[in-house]
């Protein structure tokens, strides 16, 4: 599998979307991992020139642009983060792999099933060892979730039987007047794409596949096209059984996991990223504490972060091999976020697998559902 670059020359990176997250998450983690290995940001994209300006000068970027593929011929980086909108992620992305660069992408990944596989259609190969594209699913990383996913796939703590994965945060009108916000087209979803995503990825992540979900979606606050709350039930194929809520009209905040096993209770509570104490491990009668004391053996404390999950993507753009979180591995969050909405909206069991071309939630997560879709234009 060939290297696009070598170990000692620096990984060219271009950030795309210069706002909140970009700022907060992505120049923080890039200048971490800049500190300990080759690692250079060339250029950031807005379609903003002031925004641009201001970041680059903050950050001490030699090259804004206003135009990505002007950026993408001139800069040829290896590595282009997307912090734009969603409704920009896929011809975003396409565009970043067509010109021979990775691409790690915001969640939530892009606004339908359809423009996750044209993304996936445009990835290279291993033959060719990428481009590929990830998603930023940052809660998957860190010692907690690492210890956790290796406890259950051995099935160290006996058999998964009962999970909640919760996801009830708490957003005002002036969160919502943000003009991307709030639709199908440019946010993708409500509170279960939007927000929840980050949780019930997670939730995946450490359970593996799920086989079928019920649920429920309102609009119980906001003006806005999508849905507020939402609550379903999912089985795995595990055959464990689990909740899962995705609000944001929750007044006290919380990110949360629960796993029942056999041997174990896991636990993890946490808002916007955790760390090894913010997982709790109670052990079932009859576990001895040497054996509890061996689960909740985290090692060193690597919260969940931008910074965790890039360090493990740049490895692998070194290797030109797959990173987690792209591909299938990418999709099956998007997959159990338009069978929620299609569970939701017609009020059916949906079977993992069955939305595919054709079906009305595979091009579009409101799945034109009366009461849901957004009016034609007059
Ligand atoms: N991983 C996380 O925990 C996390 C947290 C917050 C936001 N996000 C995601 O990050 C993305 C951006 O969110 P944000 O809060 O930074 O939004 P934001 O509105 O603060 O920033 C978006 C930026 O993109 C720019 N932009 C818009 N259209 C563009 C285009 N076509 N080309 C180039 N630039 C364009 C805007 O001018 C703005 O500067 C969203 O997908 C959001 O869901 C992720």
């Amino acid at each position: 599998m060939p290297a696009r670059t070598s170990h000692q020359q620096p990984i060219r990176v271009a950030i795309v979307g210069t706002g909140a997250i970009a700022r907060g998450s992505h120049l923080p983690a890039l200048a971490a991992l800049t500190a300990e290995q080759p690692l250079e940001i060339v250029a950031a994209v807005d379609v903003s020139a002031d925004s641009v300006a201001a970041f680059c000068a903050d950050a001490g970027i030699a090259h804004p642009y206003t135009d990505l593929d002007l950026m993408l011929a001139e800069q040829r980086p290896d590595l282009v983060i997307l912090c734009t909108p969603p409704r920009f992620h896929r011809d975003q992305t396409v565009t970043a792999l067509r010109a021979g660069a990775w691409v790690w992408c915001e969640k939530p990944p892009c606004p339908s099933l359809e423009d996750f596989d044209a993304i996936e259609a445009a990835e290279g190969g291993a033959e060719t060892g990428g481009p590929y594209a990830a998603i930023v699913f940052q809660h998957r990383f860190g010692s907690g979730s690492h210890q956790v996913r290796r406890l259950l796939a051995e099935q160290a703590m006996g058999r998964p039987l009962v999970a909640h994965c919760q996801t009830t945060w708490y957003r005002d009108e002036a969160y919502y007047s943000v003009p991307w916000r709030g639709s199908w087209s440019s946010e993708g979803g409500g509170p279960a794409m939007g927000h929840g995503i980050h949780q019930m990825d997670l939730l995946l992540d450490l359970l593996g596949p799920w086989s079928e979900i019920r649920a429920m979606a309102g609009r119980l606050v906001h003006a806005v096209e999508t849905e507020d709350v939402s609550t379903a039930l999912v089985r795995f194929e595990n055959g464990a059984l689990a909740t899962v809520v995705n609000s944001v009209l929750s007044p006290d905040e919380v990110s949360r996991i629960r796993i029942d096993c056999e041997r174990a209770t896991v636990e993890l509570t946490h808002l916007y990223g955790h760390r090894n104490a913010d997982w709790r491990i109670t052990p079932a009668p009859g576990v001895s504490p040497e054996q509890a004391a061996d689960w909740r053996d985290f090692g060193a404390d690597v919260p969940s972060s931008h910074e965790a999950q890039l360090r493990g993507l740049l490895d692998d753009l070194r290797a030109g091999r797959r990173p987690r979180s792209s591909g299938a591995d990418g999709r099956t969050s998007l997959e159990l976020v338009a069978a929620l909405y299609k569970a939701a909206f017609t009020g059916h069991t949906v079977r993992a697998g069955e939305i595919g071309p054709g079906d009305p939630y595979y091009s579009a997560l409101h799945g034109n559902a009366p009461g849901w879709a957004p009016e034609p234009a007059a």
